[in-house]
């Protein structure tokens, strides 16, 4: 079995770029299973699937056609049934359906094997909220990486503004609680730490100094 660090935490924390800059810096795979979760929004609202028709969204995930390609620039492209979807997925839309989607237990039982084919040699990074707890409990190093909601607020607010000047902060703000609220109160595959996880806290952190402590941790 591969090695694998599992990098579970809200909305926000820095997880996806410390996981990207992570498997980088390893030459690891990187399972980004939040895009999993918004490709099947997504691929729900092409085929017209209502997001309370857990029947028809189990299926959907059971089959989705969904292929992760390297480019040539490191970066990854996400094929939906054969169109990219790298960018429409990032929508904050798509990311709202896709904590309704994600709270369905038929749904993430659907999409279980496929993140656990993603544990390849010689190793894996796994960025999501349950990757430590429910899809690969036997994982070597767990971080839990959290930020207080204000700070990650922040965060996104940075990202947004450039392209949406018109964005609030306060809003901003509301939707990462409700985002929270949503994935720590499910009744499946609640956000939480597992319990042999590493918790940092990045409010005060740079990207690089999250780096430098999970790479520490493999380290020792
Ligand atoms: O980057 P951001 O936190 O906005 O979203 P994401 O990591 O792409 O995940 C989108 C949604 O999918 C989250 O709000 C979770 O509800 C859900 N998700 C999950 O339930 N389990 C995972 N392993 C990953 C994501």
């Amino acid at each position: 079995q591969a090695a694998v660090i599992t990098v579970d935490g809200p909305s926000g924390s820095g997880k996806g770029t410390v996981c990207q800059l992570l498997a980088r810096e390893l030459g690891w795979h990187l399972l980004d299973s939040g895009a999993l979760y918004r490709v099947t929004a997504l691929a729900a609202r092409h085929h017209g699937v209502e997001l309370d028709d857990v029947e028809a969204l189990e299926v959907l995930a059971a089959h989705l056609d969904v292929r992760f390609k390297a480019t040539d620039g490191g970066d990854t492209q996400i094929i939906l049934e054969g169109e990219e979807v790298t960018h429409a997925i990032r929508n904050e839309r798509v990311g709202e359906d896709a904590s309704v989607v994600a709270a369905l237990g038929p749904v993430r039982e659907a999409l279980l094997s496929r993140q656990r084919d993603f544990a390849l040699a010689p190793g894996l990074v796994a960025d999501g909220r349950d990757m430590g707890t429910v899809v690969f409990p036997q994982a070597g190093l767990k971080i839990y990486l959290d930020a207080s909601a204000e700070e990650r607020a922040q965060r996104r607010y940075k990202q947004l503004i450039s392209k949406e000047p018109g964005a609030s902060l306060g809003d901003i703000l509301n939707d990462i609680k409700a985002r929270d609220a949503r994935d720590m109160n499910r009744a499946v595959a609640p956000l939480k730490p597992a319990p042999d996880a590493v918790i940092l806290d990045s409010t005060l952190m740079s990207i690089k100094e999250v780096l430098q402590a999970v790479l520490d941790e493999a380290r020792h």
